[in-house]
């Protein structure tokens, strides 16, 4: 059976408001998906049940959220199959997630490494690159993305062979956020483990949206947030395989990360995860992370995505039927090699910013126009006023998206 959306959206006490007496349309998930009762629990009980700091003081409160907290990261880590707990690493978002990851590559012992990315990806996998370049500490190579996101794995391999070997990073995006791509990533682990390299994905876009198992795609380190995935904001996590973790400086030191520390020079780092989760950590956070993916695991992760395949395929067929050549949508022609968002070039006919206005206030349809974080591309593919997003998840529906292409079709009517 697959699944069932009206169900799903009883979950999410924000699609039971009205505004303006009628029901909101939210296409902005790509961006920041909805709570689920759920997850919004999880965080109350924190906060009113046993509200404590895990691993230190030895109180009922303390030993609790210290459990929850660990049970978390077991959630978390039989979610996308790690081979255990210690893999993961409790951070804020995908973008600490993708710094900490980078620091795999240790610049001082190995001499100047290389990070590889691509044209498309989020600024949070492209800015830190760029200054770690500008400062002359890394080498870079950006390789061109096309409009339709598809990867050349001819010439990513031409670019690992330049590399040297065993001291490069390649930092991927896994689904982009404006292309809607996905990558080969088993294909091109296997091409960047050929030469003894480390893969990372910035998972923001799939993490979300699909199952995951890191093993089995062979990646070295996946970087996601929890806010795209239903889960609390202020949340992400990195998982990395255990070796390299062991071998990675922290971003951040401090209380929590040391076993020990004698004066002057004596400290003494603790193993993964616990020294790169510097300080007190967000407990109500991390705990209603392992709710998140306790949710999504309940409604199943294969009817999450092939939910979303029929909104796509909805999207595209319908806006190429309504509107045809009086748009561009980027990212791949084949609505079944797209994930469920659709960045659309309005060809200067009309501004993004002021349709996703008139959306809000024609028919409460919540979506996001502009760079969507990718300046880079969207000004080297010359879109300088931006792209107009909806992005689509488990609570939406086909007639919410069929609303989204009529309304569109209706603002082309009025104003281009
Ligand atoms: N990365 C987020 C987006 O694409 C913020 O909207």
């Amino acid at each position: 059976m697959g699944l069932d959306v009206n169900k799903v959206r009883t979950d999410f006490p924000a699609l039971h408001q009205l505004k303006d007496g009628k029901p909101i349309i939210y296409a902005d998930s790509a961006c920041m998906a909805l709570k689920p009762q759920q997850v919004i629990d999880a965080l109350v009980a924190y906060y009113t049940e046993y509200t404590a700091c895990a691993g230190r003081s030895p109180h009922a409160f303390s030993l609790k959220t210290t459990r929850l907290y660990d049970d978390a990261r077991k959630d978390l880590a039989r979610f996308i199959n790690a081979k255990n707990p210690a893999e993961i690493v409790w951070v804020r978002n995908t973008t600490e997630a993708l710094n900490l990851g980078s620091h795999c590559l240790s610049l001082e012992e190995n001499g100047k490494g290389t990070i590889i990315t691509t044209s498309e990806s989020h600024n949070s996998n492209l800015v830190k690159w760029v200054r770690l370049h500008n400062l002359g500490k890394i080498e870079l190579k950006i390789m061109e993305m096309p409009l339709t996101g598809m990867f050349n794995l001819e010439e990513f391999t031409e670019i690992v062979e330049k590399c040297e070997e065993g001291n490069f990073l390649a930092s991927l995006n896994h689904t982009s956020n404006v292309t809607a791509a996905h990558i080969p990533e088993t294909e091109i682990a296997q091409i960047v483990h050929e030469r003894d390299g480390i893969l990372q994905l910035d998972a923001a876009q799939s993490f979300p949206h699909r199952p995951i198992d890191v093993q089995k795609m062979e990646v070295d380190l996946f970087a996601a947030s929890m806010h795209k995935a239903c889960g609390p904001t202020g949340m992400g996590f990195l998982y990395g395989r255990y070796d390299l973790l062991e071998k990675t400086e922290p971003l951040i030191l401090g209380g929590e990360t040391v076993s020990d520390v004698h004066y002057p020079h004596d400290i003494k780092l603790l193993s993964p995860p616990t020294k790169f989760e510097a300080g007190l950590q967000n407990y109500a956070g991390a705990i209603a992370s392992g709710a998140t993916v306790e949710y999504l695991a309940s409604v199943g992760m294969d009817k999450i995505q092939s939910h979303e395949k029929l909104l796509s395929r909805t999207m595209i067929n319908n806006l190429r039927e309504t509107l045809g050549n009086k748009i561009h949508i980027l990212g791949p022609e084949n609505p079944e090699q797209r994930a469920a968002l659709a960045a659309i070039d309005l060809k200067g006919q009309i501004n993004p910013h002021e349709v996703a206005i008139l959306m809000d206030e024609m028919k409460n349809i919540f979506l996001r126009s502009g760079f969507h974080c990718t300046h880079a591309f969207h000004h080297e593919k010359h879109l300088d006023v931006g792209t107009l997003r909806p992005s689509w998840y488990l609570y939406n529906t086909v007639e919410e998206v069929n609303i989204f292409v009529e309304t569109l079709q209706e603002i082309f009517d009025i104003m281009a």
